[in-house]
């Protein structure tokens, strides 16, 4: 098995027999309906694309559709394009024949403690020609970054449109990040302008975002002023934060005082529209570059055809906009469609394990996208929590972020989709910026566990070590042409981008970094990174970050963190610690460090168990054999040792590990 967070061997998903064909009703009707997409997309990707791109307004036509200059590429060139003209004046204005939905909800928010807000695309475009106008006001110009952190409001959503709108690029942080590593990001990108919230509600609980955001803020000259959204509403407590006058503004003073009307910038379909950062195999975050033209095809094409968005649907993904699900598929892809788009703040077992299907049932969700951590929880709590609700609106369920066992994705078609949803396993990254291997629910013949296969006009294929293809049988993953909303680099890092994604075979194969199966029929079955790093919760975490945060601890000398087999999170943090002449592990030590990365990442990254050893395996040039601790940590006979310096280190730490785990 070449990746290492599946939890049913690939010998055991290989023999899946079970079969879901589109039901006939939803075949009928589904934007795509006809097998020969596929043939006619792969003999002719770009006109495919370009036909896509022919679906949103641009100020001016492009005059050749891509640049591949590998592994650069530029698409749409000389096309002039504005995101927010795409996701809400088009929807507004009947020039473009989509008048109809001016009064139709783009937005319907519910927040934690229960408070509501709907607003229509009149009430987004009222929004965020007020809130460009605060930016321009603020001295963001085109081309400034602007950070973002913030949690589920339709703020969040209106702070990026309208960032769009005069094209300054956003770099939205996730609220669950430290102040530390908000920081780190405001300063790598050097933000101008930061965006927060006093606080955002998480079980029950104020999560201090502002708090946070004074903290980073200490350390950020780039930052001239800050936004902060008055969440507030609901059991108000004295603030926690502290208010700087020369730099910090209220939302809703400014938003008072702006003008009605912010004449969209005209960009370049190659101009930046944000970056967003994420975890690689080294300590430092990777800052995704993707621009406008082609990621707004990508995510458009992707979101109609993939969940078959249709006028009438109420959709819901219930990823964090600071993750890229939430860029791709809350904001850019459905508003760009005019769907109804719903957002929930909060955390699905508040204030019950059933708020998520109460909602559901309240507004009528007919779309719901969803992580298989999520489904794996549910499957815990129980049929119980379900069986209250009615699920009768859901016509499409999706899963994204890892990979997703046939058992999860059973229980996920018989219980939610109550059998007669099409389920569509989308693979993709931050990276990819949208959809690249998903079934299409309306052809596919979908298979419990797998992705299927690519979308069409993407090249995608199973090659060995060497770039030898692999037909059917084990590999990496790789993207073989060029697709519109591909990242463009890592910013200020171009050496760095060359080097991750397009060293591995050549500079014109992209190398995604995920261990995959193919069947006798072509499908996908992904089964994990074969990098280091580690998918928690669906999230993404580089073990070196991790790494980096525990030798940051005085006490600490060396550390090495593996992912390990979890059966809800898909994997969890197992650190192996040695700790510096004269110092003893403890108990309190163990949470003194699990604190400590907390503090310096975030509570997702917070290591599941820590054990302290003398020693680490490493090979006779001084490098980490982390292969070795990941079968430590599974309880896997060890893997080939031979390299190692001094083999007795991992046969002690195994016995050590063992006695620990009891
Ligand atoms: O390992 C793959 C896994 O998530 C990685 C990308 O993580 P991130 O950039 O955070 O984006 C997550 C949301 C798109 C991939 O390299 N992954 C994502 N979707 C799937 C998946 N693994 C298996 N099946 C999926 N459907």
């Amino acid at each position: 098995m070449t990746g290492n967070n599946r939890g049913t061997s690939l010998e055991v998903l290989l023999q899946e027999d079970r079969r879901f064909p589109p039901p006939d009703a939803f075949r009928r009707s589904a934007w795509a309906k006809d097998e020969n997409i596929y043939e006619r997309a792969a003999r002719d990707p770009k006109g495919f694309w370009e036909n896509w791109a022919k679906e949103l307004d641009w100020f001016q036509p492009w005059k050749k559709v891509l640049d591949w200059k590998p592994p650069h590429a530029k698409w749409f060139i000389d096309g002039k394009i504005n995101a927010c003209v795409n996701c809400v004046d088009r929807h507004v204005f009947s020039n473009t024949g989509h008048r109809a939905r001016r009064n139709k909800a783009a937005i319907i928010w519910e927040g934690e403690p229960g408070d509501t807000r709907t607003l229509t695309y009149w009430d987004l475009y009222r929004e965020v020609n007020r809130f460009a106008n605060v930016l321009k006001k603020l001295g963001v110009k085109k081309d400034d970054r602007v950070a973002i952190y913030l949690p589920m409001v339709p703020e969040l959503m209106i702070a990026c449109l309208s960032c769009a709108r005069i094209g300054a690029i956003h770099s939205v942080v996730f609220g669950g990040f430290s102040a530390e590593a908000l920081r780190d990001r405001i300063n790598d990108a050097q933000a101008k302008l930061l965006i927060t919230a006093d606080f955002g509600w998480r079980r029950g609980q104020q999560i201090q975002l502002k708090k946070a955001a004074d903290e980073a803020l200490e350390n950020t000259p780039s930052i001239e002023n800050a936004v902060v959204v008055k969440r507030g509403g609901f059991q108000d407590t004295a603030p926690q934060f502290q208010w700087k006058a020369e730099r910090d503004h209220w939302w809703h003073e400014l938003m008072e005082q702006a003008g009605a009307y912010a004449e969209p910038e005209q960009n370049d379909a190659e101009d930046m529209l944000f970056i967003l950062y994420t975890s690689g195999t080294t300590g430092k975050p990777k800052g995704i570059v993707h621009t406008t033209g082609g990621y707004l095809t990508g995510v458009y094409a992707t979101t109609k055809w993939v969940f078959d968005l249709k006028d009438e649907d109420v959709y819901w993904c219930t990823a964090d906009i600071g993750w890229i699900t939430g860029h791709s598929y809350v904001i850019y892809g459905p508003l760009a469609n005019g769907a109804a788009v719903f957002i929930y703040e909060g955390a699905p077992d508040w204030p019950a394990k059933d708020r998520l299907w109460r909602l559901i049932e309240k507004y009528g969700i007919t779309i719901f996208y969803t992580a298989p951590t999520a489904i794996r929880a549910f499957m815990k709590w129980g049929r119980e929590w379900i069986e209250k609700s009615n699920l009768s609106s859901l016509r499409l369920l999706g899963s994204v972020g890892e990979p997703i066992n046939p058992e999860a994705w059973m229980w996920y078609q018989e219980n939610i989709g109550k059998g007669k949803c099409p389920v569509v396993d989308t693979w993709w990254q931050t990276e990819t910026g949208s959809i690249m291997i998903t079934p299409l629910p309306g052809i596919t013949v979908t298979k419990p566990g797998s992705a299927t296969r690519a979308f069409p006009g993407i090249e995608a294929e199973v090659l060995d070590e060497k770039g030898g293809r692999i037909e059917a049988g084990g590999g990496c993953v790789a993207i073989t042409k060029p697709w519109p909303s591909m990242l463009r680099t890592i910013y200020k890092d171009d050496e760095r981008y060359v080097k991750t994604y397009w060293s591995k075979w050549n500079k014109s194969i992209y190398f995604p970094g995920d261990g995959v199966k193919r069947d006798e029929e072509g499908y996908f079955w992904f089964t994990g990174r074969v990098d280091d790093v580690i998918k928690l919760s669906g999230h993404r975490i580089g073990a070196a970050e991790v790494e980096s945060a525990l030798v940051d601890y005085p006490a600490v000398a060396e550390a090495a963190v593996v992912g390990k087999t979890h059966e809800i999170k898909g994997q969890a943090i197992v650190a192996f610690v040695t700790l510096k002449e004269g110092k003893k592990g403890s108990p309190e030590l163990v949470n003194e460090l699990k604190a400590h990365v907390v503090k310096k990442i975030g509570a997702i990254a917070r290591p599941e168990e820590i054990l302290f050893s003398a020693d680490l395996p490493k090979t006779r040039s001084g490098k980490i054999m982390r292969r070795l601790l990941r079968d430590i940590a599974e309880g896997k006979a060890l893997g080939d040792t031979t390299t190692l310096a001094d083999p007795a280190v991992v046969e002690h730490l195994k016995a050590q590990y063992e006695e620990v785990e009891g």
